[in-house]
């Protein structure tokens, strides 16, 4: 018997529920304010998390949930075979967090990035047209490497896969896309699935938001793959993980 809970989650719950839903003006795909009645924190347990959280989470446009999924997610792969590869980094955010949980299992990080703004928005997309998040630098990312002392990264400037992609070490056992739109996301999964490790994974950080339209049908077309197992984790994430070679 669960005990009682020191908040008014029933009455906050009750309030989204009669919430209408709603959609972008330019998707018919639904969206409502989630609202778990979970409630178990393990992030606020982990020094070692919060630690390198606070001093990133300035750097970084993704929530606390969300990175602190990147993070256990890394620390879980000293089995799974080769490198971790984030594609879309802004200022260094994640790309940190996941390099020094990758850093325990002696996994080298590429982070991949522009660094002149988010490319190939098109009609999949409802709200990105092109160059958003231009508002960084791949100096902005190595002082923050430097700053905690961080050494297991390499830094790619370009366009993936196109510019960089020869420059990754595979087999890949990770993949972090965060790269906002239809077209990016595709050819990005599209170059790393061959490299993919059985047991790895690929977590889109765009797929549950609204704007980030694109990415939530390429996540709808990867579904119907008989080689990937998805799982929709309601803080927004698509993860995937590789079952098979087919
Ligand atoms: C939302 S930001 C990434 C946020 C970051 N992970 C964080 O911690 O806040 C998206 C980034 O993807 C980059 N981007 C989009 N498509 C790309 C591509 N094909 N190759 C390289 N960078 C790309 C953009 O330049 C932009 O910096």
């Amino acid at each position: 018997m669960p005990g009682s809970r020191p908040d008014n989650i029933r009455d906050a719950y009750q309030t989204i529920r009669d919430q209408e839903p709603w959609t972008h003006p330019n998707s018919s795909i639904s969206h409502h304010r989630i609202l778990p009645f979970s409630t178990l924190a393990p992030w606020l347990d982990d020094k070692e998390f919060i630690k390198i959280y606070e001093k990133v989470k300035l750097n970084t446009l993704v929530d606390i949930y969300r990175c602190y999924e990147l993070w256990y997610l890394a620390k879980q792969l000293t089995n799974v075979q080769g490198s971790i590869l984030e594609v879309g980094v802004w200022r260094g955010g994640t790309g940190a967090i996941l390099a020094k949980a990758a850093k325990a299992n002696g996994k080298k990080v590429f982070l991949a990035d522009t660094f002149e703004g988010v490319v190939k928005a098109g009609s999949m997309d409802t709200s990105y047209i092109g160059g958003e998040h231009a508002d960084t630098s791949e100096t902005m990312v190595k002082d923050l490497m430097e700053s905690l002392l961080i050494p297991n990264y390499s830094v790619l400037t370009g366009i993936f896969p196109e510019e960089t992609s020869h420059l990754v070490e595979t087999p890949i056992a990770m993949l972090h896309c965060d790269v906002d739109v239809y077209s990016s996301a595709k050819d990005v999964v599209e170059w790393c699935l061959p490299h993919l490790t059985v047991g790895g994974i690929i977590v889109f950080d765009d797929y549950g938001f609204l704007g980030c339209e694109g990415i939530t049908v390429f996540c709808q077309e990867l579904q119907k793959r008989q080689d990937l197992v998805f799982i929709h984790n309601i803080n927004g994430h698509a993860i995937f993980i590789k079952v098979a070679v087919i």
